[in-house]
């Protein structure tokens, strides 16, 4: 090997490199090329290795050539990859483009169900009289939902409430809320304006109007000196809160164990206005709610003098306050979770 063999063989080597460079596709091929030509034991050590024998003149001469196809190939290099990492981003963001344009995809927005909904709707009225929501067991015992409500074992008025009873002896699936009273006096002290919502289940045979399971709001007040009058107001302005200002309202005498005097209580009826209607039974009213002045037996069994303080309750069925709102005429919409009925509360 001659000086002129091996600048033969750099310069082939620097043609056939920089082609490489020029035709390699990406990144990695790049350095798997620098590699195989700059390294250590890359093509260009090789070529001077051929170098050792010639006179050390010639070798300086070797060395410069072989110092400018290297300066050549790293340029080569260095450019190469500048513009294949310039269109692989290019390639990259082409792919992964976004298209700001797309309109969005529509969050589904659920809703409350109406029966929660119409006992939020209860308790924000009363809450406006200072009325306090409490909770109290579906499980219940016959002496707290019966008993203390003055309807003994054996009394008649237990017909009112077909009851579902659980496998303990003593217990049973509430009928209504009203045990929550006796639940609530005997933890408070009166002044008491407590509000009771919650689930109540009944041995019924299903209807439009009649579930085995349903909810109730009852109201309770307790306090010295509470009058008829204080009940009738405030039902007055419970009933214009939700059906509007201009409506108006009666009581009806009722009967209730645990209420002494019991009423009814109505409002014009929503559809006719107080003519009658079909939907009013031609009454021109439509009841709303059962309520009273609390029996002293049953405050008596709440753990407060009756001599000294007095009050009413009342109790009312959401789902009805609502069908009456808007016209629902059947009460099994609120369990079957048809989309179609939920949807129009949204
Ligand atoms: N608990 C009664 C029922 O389920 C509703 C009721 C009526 C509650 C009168 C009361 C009341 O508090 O005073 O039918």
């Amino acid at each position: 090997m001659d000086l002129a063999d091996l600048t033969r063989d750099l310069e082939a080597l620097r043609g056939d490199a920089l082609a490489s460079i020029d035709a390699a596709s990406d990144a990695a091929t790049l350095e798997a090329l620098e590699l195989d030509v700059l390294g250590k034991k890359g093509r260009v050590t090789t070529v001077l290795r051929g170098s050792g024998a010639l006179p050390a003149e010639d070798r300086t001469k070797v060395d410069a050539i072989a110092n400018t196809v290297r300066q050549a190939i790293e340029e080569a290099l260095a450019e190469r990859g500048t513009t294949l990492r310039g269109s692989e981003l290019q390639t990259r963001l082409a792919a992964e483009a976004v298209d700001v344009t797309t309109p969005g995809r529509p969050i589904r927005r659920g809703t409350l169900h109406p029966s929660i909904e119409s006992m939020r709707q209860i308790a924000e009225i009363f809450g406006q009289f200072g009325f306090v929501p409490y909770e109290s067991p579906e499980i219940e015992d016959d002496v707290t939902n019966f008993q203390m409500l003055n309807i003994p074992p054996d009394h008649p008025a237990r017909d009112l409430w077909d009851t579902l009873y659980v496998d303990v002896e003593g217990q049973l699936l509430r009928t209504h809320t009203s045990p929550g009273q006796i639940r609530v006096m005997q933890t408070e002290k009166p002044p008491i304006r407590a509000l009771l919502p919650g689930r109540c289940f009944r041995y019924e045979a299903i209807d439009a109007s009649h579930g085995s399971e349903f909810f109730q709001v009852e109201g309770l007040m307790i306090d010295e000196g509470t009058t008829m009058a204080d009940l009738k107001g405030l039902l007055d302005q419970f009933a214009k809160a939700m059906y509007g200002a201009d409506k108006k309202t009666r009581f009806r005498p009722g009967y209730y164990p645990f209420t002494e005097p019991s009423v009814a209580f109505d409002v014009e009826c929503l559809v006719c206005g107080g003519i009658g209607c079909p939907a009013c039974g031609r009454s021109g009213w439509m009841t709303i709610l059962g309520a009273g002045m609390v029996h002293p037996v049953v405050l008596q069994y709440g753990g407060l003098d009756p001599e000294r303080y007095q009050g009413f309750a009342f109790g009312m069925g959401p789902e009805r306050i609502k069908m009456l709102k808007h016209g629902i005429t059947d009460l099994r919409l609120f369990l079957e979770n048809d989309l179609r009925f939920l949807e129009q509360f949204r």
